[in-house]
């Protein structure tokens, strides 16, 4: 095959496989191979620059930065469309009513086709195909002159360089550039990662980035595109509906949207209006309406157009997803964790259908990224049932300097329970340290502790747990001790006989382990391994409580995050007060002997000393087992794990040997040792 064959073949198919990944949603090769297609198509183009034609994928990145977009005058004016600002079904009524007036049509006459699509929230652009290859792409400006952005849109994938099928002398696509709200999620995250501006919606990213001047910056936008109309055509069978218009599109490999209907009448309408309206959430994209158009062309050429807008089509709005109020102030309210959102208290605006008051902030780095400040005019979103936000100040309105604001400075203390509040090192949230006291954390604290790893209290689930809370029965761990019958058994759902069982499930877990009762605690970062290895390390409750961060720190696998968190849950007063009330109230475990800190190589093993060693003396070889942990016994027995013999052994070793238990020298016990 020659070069310029072989050229070709790569185009085509690369552009099979855009359309599959893009338009589709199904690729059809694995990316290593589209990228070895691609670079085999780039070298052929560099070893003969003659074949690099328009519709080439390799032209998709590549131009240089404009000084300035040209203008290109559209050859059919590009129209805007009427909005029905009526969010009800009446705004269907309305429009279907104009346009039976127009057509002259009576109440007897036939219902009007339409057809009815998605409201797209982007930037509407016109694609002219010459022959079949995109020859230029222009914004639609003041509907007669819009600006030249061919270099950007080829950068957008979804859009074919070449028509597929039969090409006409000329065809002009027109659609909606936009951006999912996943792509714009990422490219904000990755814009903050680099330290560059952030986008307030897709709309303003997709618009942003098709007005760059930079092709190689919109390359790395990830913009999608749905056709939805024509402009000028020349020699392409112009179909007798607008369905089939979209059809034709999809056929030629544009992106059409799924969600398009062909409906009669009003109810028609209404009843599209809504479907769409339950759908809209759960779209990849967002959309502040629906658009109804009369299906036949023959009919919308008959309606003409007023001023700018044809008689024969209409936006119908959904109640907006984002307004602009006043941010009053800022508070905190304290989750079941502990953790402290900053929630906005705003000048009451109708957004999302509803009256919105209150928005989260989600934390103090949101609040920084988006430098929001009390006193700030604010956009505010409310996108279906998810909790309204802030999304970002107008700085133009912002009336002189406002001071920044700054979580932990403003509630030093929790607002629920008065604990102090701390911010871990790397971490968002703010949280309460009034774990077992703050009320806010009051269930999920008690669940904790009633846990089945915990202290173990069989039957104390959530269900009785909100009982109890709510009526105020429980407010800490300890008033579970205090329960009696006639308190439980008064509760809904609750026999006697269950009550009993209860009780007795709560007496049975009075007696525990010193690691259950840690994890018990509910100490941010303990874990039931952690709580293991600290009952170890200290072996009374008492040497925990007086442990400061270093002295947490030698505790295997204790680090200074999880020291940090256990000292400032034991520095809460509050907390200290339940745990003294568990002692009283008679909660106990066995207490142990502390272990040393590097401990645990020989702990729990016991082993015995004869004879003597080459150089270490009795003493000093006892101190260092038991600086591991281990114990030296004076007679050998079954629970004897090493003897350790040394010159003139006697009756141990052979009590050992008789036993089969495992005999060491000096090299052996220093291995032993990890010396
Ligand atoms: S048709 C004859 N269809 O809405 C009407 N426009 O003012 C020409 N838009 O910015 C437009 N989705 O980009 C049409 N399915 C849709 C649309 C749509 C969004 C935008 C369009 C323009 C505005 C119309």
């Amino acid at each position: 095959m020659d070069a310029v064959a072989r050229a070709a073949a790569l185009r085509a198919e690369i552009a099979r496989h855009d359309h599959a990944y893009y338009v589709l949603d199904a690729p059809t090769v694995p990316d290593a191979e589209y990228d070895r297609l691609f670079r085999e198509l780039q070298a052929l183009e560099t070893a003969h620059p003659e074949l690099r034609t328009a519709d080439s994928p390799t032209q998709r990145v590549g131009g240089r930065p404009l000084s300035q977009f040209a203008p290109v005058r559209h050859r059919v004016p590009m129209l805007s469309i009427r909005t029905e600002t009526d969010t009800e079904a009446s705004g269907a009524d309305a429009f279907d009513a104009r346009v039976r007036r127009e057509l002259g049509l009576a109440d007897a006459d036939a219902r009007v086709e339409y057809a009815a699509e998605l409201k797209f929230d982007g930037l509407a652009i016109n694609l002219r195909y010459e022959d079949g290859v995109l020859v230029q792409a222009a914004t639609r400006g003041d509907g007669e002159t819009g600006e030249d952005v061919t270099q950007n849109i080829r950068t957008v994938r979804a859009i074919p360089l070449r028509l597929k099928g039969t090409a006409p002398a000329v065809l002009e696509v027109r659609g909606e550039v936009y951006m999912r709200r996943d792509d714009f999620e990422q490219l904000n995250a990755r814009q903050l990662a680099a330290g560059e501006k952030t986008f307030v919606n897709p709309r303003n990213a997709a618009a942003g980035s098709i007005r760059q001047l930079d092709p190689a910056v919109a390359a790395k936008r990830p913009l999608s595109f749905f056709a939805y109309g024509l402009g000028e055509t020349i020699g392409w069978p112009v179909p007798a509906t607008h369905a089939e218009v979209l059809d034709a599109l999809q056929a030629h490999g544009f992106p059409v949207c799924e969600h398009r209907a062909v409906l009669s009448g009003a109810a028609g309408l209404a009843d599209f209006h809504a479907r769409i309206a339950a759908l809209r959430d759960a779209l990849p994209f967002d959309i502040d309406g629906v658009v109804y158009k009369v299906n036949s062309l023959a009919l919308q050429q008959q309606l003409g157009f007023v001023t700018r807008e044809p008689r024969w089509a209409v936006a119908h709005k959904y109640p907006a997803q984002e307004a602009v109020t006043l941010l009053r102030d800022i508070e905190v309210q304290v989750g079941r964790t502990g953790a402290l959102t900053p929630v906005a208290r705003l000048e009451p605006v109708f957004v999302g259908g509803v009256t919105v008051t209150n928005a989260t902030l989600h934390n103090q780095d949101e609040i920084d990224r988006k430098d929001v400040r009390i006193g700030d005019w604010v956009i505010v979103r409310r996108a279906g049932d998810v909790i309204p936000e802030v999304v970002a100040p107008v700085p133009e309105r912002r009336a002189g300097e406002l001071p920044r604001f700054d979580l932990l400075a403003r509630f030093p203390r929790c607002p629920v329970c008065g604990s102090h509040v701390v911010r871990g090192m790397d971490e968002a949230v703010a949280r309460c340290t009034g774990g077992l006291f703050c009320p806010a954390q009051r269930k999920q604290a008690l669940l904790h502790f009633a846990g089945r790893r915990a202290m173990d209290i069989d039957g104390l689930g959530e269900k009785l747990v909100d009982q109890l809370v709510d009526a105020a029965i429980v407010k800490t761990p300890v008033d579970i001790y205090r329960l009696g019958i006639l308190a439980l058994a008064n509760l809904e759902r609750m026999g006697e006989k269950s009550a009993q069982n209860l009780l007795a499930a709560i007496e049975k877990s009075r007696h525990t382990t010193l690691a259950r009762f840690i994890f018990a605690l509910g100490i941010r970062n303990v874990g039931e391994a952690t709580a293991r290895d600290l009952a170890r390390h200290f072996g009374k409750l008492d040497a925990l409580l007086a442990a400061d961060e270093a002295a947490l720190q030698q505790v295997p696998d204790v680090g200074p995050i999880v020291a940090k968190s256990i000292v400032e849950f034991l520095g809460e007063p509050h907390n200290r007060e339940v745990i003294e009330q568990l002692r009283a109230a008679g909660v106990s475990w066995q207490e142990g002997e502390p272990k040393d800190a590097v401990s645990g190589r020989l702990a729990g093993r016991t082993l015995v000393l004869t004879g003597t060693l080459p150089t270490l003396s009795r003493e000093e070889a006892k101190a260092m087992i038991e600086g591991q942990g281990g114990k030296v016994a004076g007679s050998v027995s079954k629970k004897t794990d090493y003897v350790v013999a040394g010159e003139e052994a006697g009756s141990k070793l052979a009590k050992a040997q008789e036993l089969g238990i495992t005999i060491l020298d000096e090299p052996g016990l220093m291995a032993l040792l990890g010396n």
